[in-house]
């Protein structure tokens, strides 16, 4: 039977002084070497961490990074986070070398009342993204073996039907962390009732991600903004030559059918009119040379980097008034300050929707990092979302297995 999940509050109500308290966050941060180059992800898991052990908890964190597959592998471990999070944390973090072996039950057994403990890596373990449900339930057995209670508190992989995510909620009694909580009023916010004029922007490489979305989306925003890599396959269903831009040929019959759907349904497409290329794909050997053409007319040897500058204007102008925007996916190689203006430009209008009043979201690990890269401060957007692939299933209606499975009374407690 469905019931409404417990929060963390009346997990912390009911005493949890002195047990051990299992906590699922996305610390999925990007890095360059052991450098984090974005701790959005990280600030946004303190505030749960922070809560359980100011109650007495023991906590033990358990979180993933990158995709590693299901073995050690040194680039991806935790340990750089469990640093940082210690940091923001302003106490101490125990790290554990493996996630359920030896050093994890030492660690866990050493920590006092208050105490945090990261444990290594959770995808070093191939019991964590199996596809078996019987690997998966006994990768789940062992953590749970690590601790009293569950919390779940990333947002990012609760679209993910994972151990550290699904089945160990099923052995423990549960709570929705903070974090998951206040996304999902975000996320209701967006889907139910949307102030109006509502307006998305997506970017990001590829068509093929977004496809549930645009679905969904078409039925419910009032303005749909194209850019990113993902864009060449809608201009080359309008007919044009793309060049040597990103293509996915097999979704140009797919977009088609959306630009159709969105003329019968009254939903505005709006696509760049220029973009801006280059000959390669930025990299460290040659200084970027940009130029700046029509978007019907990319030439032959051209590749597109970002949308264009009238167009970057006519998307702040079509955000302009919006009173709720979502945002995923940038709209051009924003790490190249030659190919970040587009990105910049669809940035500074949803804060201005947000000086006006209205609901703006960016959405995804790659956007939250563009604004931060550019220089923009998080509290000039309604809400910076943790999730990308989760909000974007969230929009698309699709169910959330690590959400359902905290609704479920499967276990006592
Ligand atoms: C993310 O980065 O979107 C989340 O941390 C989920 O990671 P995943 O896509 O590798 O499951
Ligand atoms: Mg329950």
């Amino acid at each position: 039977m469905t019931q409404i999940a417990k929060t963390l509050d009346q997990l912390i109500g009911e005493g949890v002084a002195g047990r051990r308290v299992l906590v699922r966050s996305d610390l999925n941060v990007p890095l360059d070497g052991s450098t984090i180059t974005d701790d959005g992800r990280i600030r946004a898991s303190v505030p749960t961490i922070k809560a359980l052990a100011d109650a007495g908890a023991r906590v033990v964190v358990v979180a993933h990074l990158g995709r590693p597959k299901g073995e050690p592998e040194a680039r991806y471990s935790l340990a750089p986070v469990a640093a940082r999070l210690g940091e923001l944390l302003g106490r101490d973090v125990a790290f554990a070398t493996d996630t359920v072996g030896e050093s994890a039950r030492q660690t866990v057994a050493g920590l006092v009342d208050g105490g945090v403990a990261l444990l290594e890596n959770v995808r070093f373990n191939a019991g964590e993204t199996s596809k078996d449900d019987v690997e998966r339930k006994a990768f789940a057995a062992q953590l749970a073996g690590l601790a009293d209670a569950f919390v779940s508190d990333g947002f990012g992989v609760v679209h993910r039907k994972q151990a550290s995510v699904y089945d160990v909620a099923e052995l423990l009694p549960h709570a929705m962390g903070t974090l998951v909580a206040a996304e999902l009023d975000v996320m209701t916010r967006l889907t139910e009732n949307p102030e109006r004029p509502y307006a998305v922007v997506l970017g990001g490489s590829k068509v093929s991600d977004k496809l549930g979305v645009i679905d969904n989306l078409l039925g419910k925003a009032d303005t749909l903004l194209i850019g990113g890599g993902m864009v060449f396959t809608f201009l080359a269903a309008q007919g044009h030559q793309v060049g040597k831009s990103l293509l996915e040929e097999d979704q140009i019959a797919t977009c088609q059918g959306y630009l159709t759907r969105a003329a019968e349904a009254g939903v505005e497409i709006v696509l760049p009119t220029d973009i801006v290329v280059d000959t390669a794909f930025p990299s460290g050997e040659r200084e970027p040379a940009p130029r700046v053409v029509a978007a019907d007319a990319i030439p032959a040897d051209a590749l597109g980097l970002d949308i264009g500058p009238a167009s970057g204007e006519t998307f702040a102008a079509a955000l302009q008034g919006a009173r709720t925007v979502f945002w995923n996916g940038p709209m051009g190689v924003f790490e190249v300050p030659a190919f970040a203006d587009g990105t910049r430009a669809v940035a500074q209008a949803l804060t201005e929707v947000t000086a006006a009043g209205g609901l703006s979201v960016v959405g995804g690990g790659d956007s939250a990092a563009a604004v931060r890269t550019l220089g923009f401060a998080d509290d000039a957007f309604g809400h910076i979302s943790t999730g990308g692939g989760a909000s974007l299933e969230y929009l698309e209606g699709k169910v959330l297995p690590g959400i359902t499975v905290l609704e479920s009374d499967k276990v006592a407690g």
